[in-house]
């Protein structure tokens, strides 16, 4: 009867009837409600083509929105309670963002035109009797968008935001430097967009493809694009944890300030930004100068972002260079370490050090873990479990993104049909079955597993519509791993998410998304003659 996704916690039909909302229905909003009240009449209004006024005093026919300390403490603040009765509807969230997923299950019961821009001609918008109890098993529910591979314009990402929370995701994990491009505007350092964020050409398909988009590729954020970004987040409680990665994936930094890299080793001048995939060498340089760069990068970083989390990536660093180098091999002796690697966990734990003095905390892939953790770090756990339980069992927190599991990078299907084909088949039932908590892990280290998410590199994603082609329907899948209260990989009800996915599918087509259908790509979505980098066999660490 009830097709949500994610999955409610408990849903009860106490009778038959329904509440229809019309012309005169009104909208009751109490305090804490504010930006749950401005989305609904904003984005109901536009599908309705009803007013939805507000709501003084008593009477019928009205959706009243509040929050509730009982609420929050059955079902946490991100809990909610939705009862539908034939006088309105009430939804109660535990707190403010409770509310919020409350009122997105509101949006899916009223049916696949609920997701349109503008009013259809004839619409009921009815709504069957119903009483809905829900709260997230993960308070870290994440996509990674990749936008440094290839840029998605800012209302792609903004767009990005409202699928995220149609779909109860709360972190946007913004991926905006690397080896391709630097894509935020840095004021004290303008070459790294004015050099940084674009680049002469491109590789078409991954590395082993010999086709290049012979078109320089490109673009940025400004800091008024990443204010307004932000903001369009916070409304709808999500939080964007912006990514710098260092000391490597940093070729298009080096290209701007030739400074930042090996000097020693190679002219720094001649690189430009990469135009191809895979792991540049060039690395930053771990100099005192490269410091006081990159604190002076993340001064604007913090100015702009208020999530706790800092990502500083930390993945892919490889050591030839300062293998190489006698300034670095300098550094190793002067500190006292033990080789490359430590040198590569004394750069990020200077960055720990330096956020945690910030009131932040730094977050980085499972690599940091390489040559010891810095004290304050946080794991996002990528390459399999291992590096995620290593580290909750030293008692750090874990995001748990493993590649073979969770990277919508990978190919959904096998056959010549799909596009571009990367990496493991991941099909939508292998992500329906993902865990994020292994069951190595004893109770107390599983509560440092803050949650999970689902990455999308873009490598192979030249725009929005190969980025909705690997992220749907997976990410639907996904987002109910991360909110619903699920069994074990084996006994979940595959065959009842897929029921739900036909009118998900519904909805997915109201909203513009252009997923990958059940039965394969259509014929646009293919890309004949492409290589990708496709692994065979069984995926490892299953
Ligand atoms: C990664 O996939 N290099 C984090």
């Amino acid at each position: 009867m009830v097709d949500a996704i994610p999955q409610p916690l408990r849903v009860t039909a106490p009778g038959t009837g329904s509440f229809e909302l019309g012309p005169r229905t009104r909208l009751a909003a109490h305090d804490g409600t504010e930006r749950t009240e401005r989305w609904l009449r904003a984005t109901l209004g536009a599908a309705t083509g009803l007013p939805l006024p507000p709501a003084h005093g008593p009477g019928g026919d009205v959706i009243r929105l509040s929050v509730d300390p009982a609420v929050t403490e059955d079902l946490g603040a991100e809990g909610y309670r939705l009862a539908v009765m034939p006088t309105g509807v009430h939804v109660v969230g535990g707190g403010p963002a409770g509310l919020f997923w409350g009122a997105q299950t509101l949006r899916q019961l009223l049916g696949p035109d609920a997701f349109r821009r503008a009013p259809l001609p004839d619409r009921t918008w009815r709504l069957p009797l119903i009483q809905v109890e829900d709260a997230p098993r993960f308070p870290w529910r994440g996509l990674m968008l990749d936008v440094a591979r290839h840029f998605m314009p800012k209302d792609g990402v903004l767009r990005y935001l409202d699928l995220m929370a149609a779909h109860k995701l709360n972190v946007l994990h913004f991926h905006l430097t690397d080896d391709q491009g630097w894509r935020l505007e840095i004021k004290r350092y303008p070459r790294l967009t004015e050099v940084g964020s674009w680049r002469a050409r491109t590789k078409f398909g991954h590395r082993a493809s010999p086709l290049w988009e012979e078109k320089p590729h490109g673009g940025h954020y400004t800091h008024d694009d990443i204010r307004e970004i932000v903001a369009y987040a916070a409304e709808r409680h999500i939080t964007v944890v912006p990514e710098i990665d260092v000391p490597g994936h940093s070729q298009a930094a080096i290209a701007a300030y030739p400074e930042l890299g090996n000097t020693d080793v190679i002219d720094t001048t001649s690189l430009a930004v990469w135009d191809n995939w895979g792991i540049s060498p060039n690395v930053l340089a771990p100099t005192d100068n490269t410091l006081r760069f990159y604190e002076g990068v993340l001064e604007e970083v913090l100015d702009l972002f208020p999530s706790e989390f800092v990502h500083v990536g930390g993945d892919e660093c490889p050591k030839d260079q300062w293998r190489q180098s006698p300034t670095a091999q300098a550094r190793i002796g002067e500190l006292g370490l033990a080789d490359e690697d430590a040198l590569q966990s004394w750069f990020i734990g200077h960055f720990d050090t330096w956020l945690s003095a910030r009131g932040r905390r730094l977050v980085g892939w499972d690599e940091i873990l390489e040559g010891g953790l810095a004290p304050g770090a946080t794991v996002s756990s990528w390459r399999g479990y291992a590096g995620g339980i290593a580290a909750a069992r030293a008692g750090h927190d874990v995001v748990m993104c493993p590649e073979q599991q969770v990277y919508l990078d990978h190919r959904q299907a096998d056959g010549a049909d799909e596009p571009v084909p990367i990496g493991y088949v991941r099909t939508l039932e292998d992500v329906y079955r993902f865990e994020p908590v292994p069951p190595r892990l004893t109770e107390e280290q599983a509560g440092h597993v803050l949650g999970t998410q689902a990455n999308v590199w873009t490598e192979v994603m030249e725009d929005q519509a190969r980025v909705d082609y690997q992220a749907f329907p997976r990410l639907a899948a996904f987002a109910e791993v991360a909110w619903s209260a699920l069994p074990a990989p084996a006994e979940r009800d595959f065959a009842g998410f897929e029921h739900r996915m036909a009118s998900h599918y519904r909805r997915l087509d109201a909203l513009g998304v252009a997923y990958r259908p059940p039965t394969g790509p259509r014929p646009w979505q293919q890309r004949p003659g492409v290589l990708g980098r496709p692994i065979d066999g069984p995926p490892p660490d299953r």
